[in-house]
């Protein structure tokens, strides 16, 4: 019996979804990749990149054309601007990913070496070189949580990249696809080492399109909701569906999370017989936030943050006088807080209360 996820990317077969490849463009994406394009997808968090990158990865292995390897590199946050130990990680993590999706063990067994012969500013352009001459099937290569590394490190990683460009397809990997919360050209990178802030944009001056994710539209949210009524019987009322949608405005998480929370976690909703109503959606939506689920947690936390503050109140208060600079904008959009549209609202990939039926 397949169920609401929430926790982790979709799989098909276990989880109520909507295909993951669906919500990409898909025709961009593979021209992108053949043209040998290096790019940004994006997204908030909780969004579907990694679901869509993973069906991604294993459509082009399946196709053949290509060998295509998703990495996350979250792991090198911990080493922070030793770059060194953050390199140790990502080739790691590299080798790692290698062996078990695509059985290929070739970088496993050169990465230390190479590591050690030429230092962490090289490793990862050498190791990739490499990889991408001892077959003459071209990589492409997913890289996940990019942002989650910083200063120096991510300075390496994008440089790296940059200088392998040129090489590429047969001495680099003939597309890369950088995912992360924010779009590269909009990091604004502080540099240990050199003391000073510099442009993502103009580590990584390569990038060819930013692909962002959106969130579900309404249809989307009811095909998925009629996923669960087709396989249980039970319904959802239309009023219960239109209260989903306009709780979440499709945000993927939160659909999910209000879905499973009425259906799964409810005793008196057990009964397949009994309808889901308006009334079971807003209980469902308290327990979220009295739980404080994670994800919601998350943005509150990000409400902390000086520059998030400087356009949430104003927003929240009604306030006048709003000047903003764009790059706090764009940083708070990117985050999911504001609306991507005009005129300026908050977002609701956060749950509202209060607000009437
Ligand atoms: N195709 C889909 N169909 C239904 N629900 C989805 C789909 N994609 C994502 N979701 C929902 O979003 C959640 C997060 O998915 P995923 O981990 O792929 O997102 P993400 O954008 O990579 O998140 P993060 O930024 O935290 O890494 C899932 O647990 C599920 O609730
Ligand atoms: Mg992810």
């Amino acid at each position: 019996m397949r169920f609401f996820n929430t926790s982790g990317p979709v799989v098909a077969a276990d989880h109520y979804c909507i295909p993951p490849l669906k919500r990409l463009n898909l025709a961009e994406v593979r021209r992108l990749i053949r043209d040998k394009r290096y790019f940004v997808l994006h997204a908030p968090r909780q969004t579907g990149k990694t679901s869509a990158l993973l069906v991604l990865r294993d459509l082009l292995n399946a196709e053949g054309t290509y060998r295509c390897v998703y990495v996350n590199v979250e792991g090198g946050q911990a080493g922070r601007e030793d770059v060194e130990q953050v390199m140790r990680t990502i080739l790691g993590e590299l080798a790692s990913w290698a062996r078990l999706t695509l059985r290929d063990e070739f970088l496993d067994e050169i990465w230390v070496d190479i590591l050690a012969k030429y230092g962490p500013h090289v490793a990862l352009r050498e190791a990739l070189t490499r990889w991408a001459q001892a077959d003459p099937k071209s990589l492409v290569l997913l890289i996940d949580e990019i942002d989650a590394l910083i200063g120096d490190s991510l300075l390496s990683v994008l440089r790296q990249l940059r200088a392998g460009y040129v090489l590429r397809p047969g001495g680099f990997p003939q597309s890369v696809v950088l995912c992360g919360v924010r779009d590269v050209r909009d990091y604004r990178i502080h540099s240990s080492s050199a003391n000073a802030i510099i442009a993502g944009g103009s580590a990584f001056n390569i990038k060819a399109r930013s692909l962002r994710l959106g969130d579900f539209s309404q249809d989307e949210v009811i095909a998925l909701l009629n996923q669960h009524t087709e396989e249980t019987g039970q319904i959802f009322t239309s009023d219960a569906q239109e209260t989903i949608w306009t709780q979440t405005q499709g945000q993927p998480w939160l659909v999910n999370a209000l879905a499973d929370e009425t259906c799964f976690h409810d005793g008196d909703t057990a009964d397949r017989h009994r309808p889901i109503t308006a009334t079971d959606i807003r209980n469902a939506q308290e327990q979220l936030i009295q739980r404080r689920e994670t994800h919601l947690d998350q943005l509150a936390d990000k409400l902390k943050e000086d520059r998030v503050q400087r356009i949430v109140e104003p927003l929240l208060s009604g306030a006048e006088e709003r000047r903003f600079i764009d790059r706090d904008l764009e940083y708070i959009r990117d985050l999911g807080l504001l609306a991507q549209d005009r005129p300026l609202r908050i977002g609701q990939s956060h749950l509202r209360r209060g607000r009437p039926a």
